[in-house]
């Protein structure tokens, strides 16, 4: 699973889940016509949007998949909460999709919201994913859009544009993450060209916008937070001293320029959803 210890980003998963669910609560309204009989969700992580697929799709058995069984526990007391049907199942990508397929039975809606791109080989995986689908089925993953905002241009300290060159070294260690999947294969990300490539139809793409404008509340203002920590993690040898040093005064806590305070701090982003559809007689998009 790469160098991605998925368990220990429990809490940012979570909290970025339910920051971002603006985005999935309008998707599934695009689905809402569907009547599914099993629904899977691959690559759930804690289960955030597992468990609104199972609010929308009661009558449904809802399967959340991950290769994290913390996550899965997650999930589960997610599901408990909320009083939602939620069965969940450990499996790792892509190898135990095809046991998932003989075993679970055939899904009318699969949903796999910023896995692919955690695969080596993203056309195999959509290939997978697909072969999860009944005839008719449909299937939404997640890739693409855009990069969150969150700060002003001019923070008050430090060199502008901070924001900018934190999305640049994430493109660089996005592009080494990939280069370093096991069976990494450089392909062209055309999503819409990819599905239709796994044999799918009625392609579409539809991006949904993530507004949260300032003055922040304490759930996104908590998934910001998170983000910047990890960065300031991962993406810490990769800044210059100036740009470390405006990413801890921003993250600390007494500071009242700091993220926990600032009345400025905003969250803005756009995630892209692809559908396709598996040809047969029952389903539709
Ligand atoms: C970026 S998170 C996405 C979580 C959730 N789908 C969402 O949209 O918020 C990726 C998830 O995929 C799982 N995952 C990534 N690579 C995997 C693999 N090779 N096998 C199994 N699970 C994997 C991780 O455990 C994690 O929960």
């Amino acid at each position: 699973m790469n160098d991605f210890d998925w368990a220990a980003m429990a809490d940012l998963l979570e909290l970025e889940g339910e920051t971002h669910s603006p985005y999935v609560r309008q998707a599934l309204r695009e689905l809402e016509h569907l009547t599914p009989r099993r629904v899977m969700d691959i690559g759930s992580g804690p289960g955030v949007t597992a468990c609104r697929l199972a609010a929308v799709f009661p009558d449904a058995e809802v399967v959340a998949v991950d290769g994290s069984p913390e996550l899965l526990a997650r999930a589960e007391a997610r599901a408990g909460r909320l009083g939602v049907r939620l069965r969940t199942r450990v499996a790792g990508f892509p190898e135990g999709l095809a046991d998932l397929a003989a075993e679970a039975g055939p899904a009318d809606l699969v949903w796999s919201g910023q896995v692919v791109h955690h695969v080596g080989d993203q056309q195999d995986a959509l290939h997978r994913l697909a072969g999860l689908l009944a005839p008719g089925g449909v299937l939404a993953i997640v890739e693409g859009g855009l990069p969150p905002r969150w700060l002003p241009r001019d923070l008050g300290f430090g060199r502008p544009g901070l924001q900018d060159r934190l999305d640049a070294v994430q493109a660089d260690r996005f592009n080494r993450m990939r280069a370093e999947l096991p069976g990494s294969v450089a392909v062209v990300e055309d999503w819409p060209g990819m599905l239709r490539t796994a044999g799918l139809t009625e392609v579409r793409s539809r991006t949904f916008l993530v507004d949260h404008p300032a003055p922040l509340p304490d759930g996104p203002r908590a998934s910001v937070r998170r983000q910047l920590e990890r960065y300031r993690t991962v993406l810490g040898e990769l800044l210059d001293a100036e740009d470390l040093t405006t990413l801890d005064r921003l993250l600390d806590p007494d500071a009242p320029e700091g993220v926990d305070r600032r009345t400025d701090l905003f969250l803005l982003t756009a995630k892209t959803v692809h559908f396709g559809q598996r040809p047969g007689l029952s389903g539709g998009s």
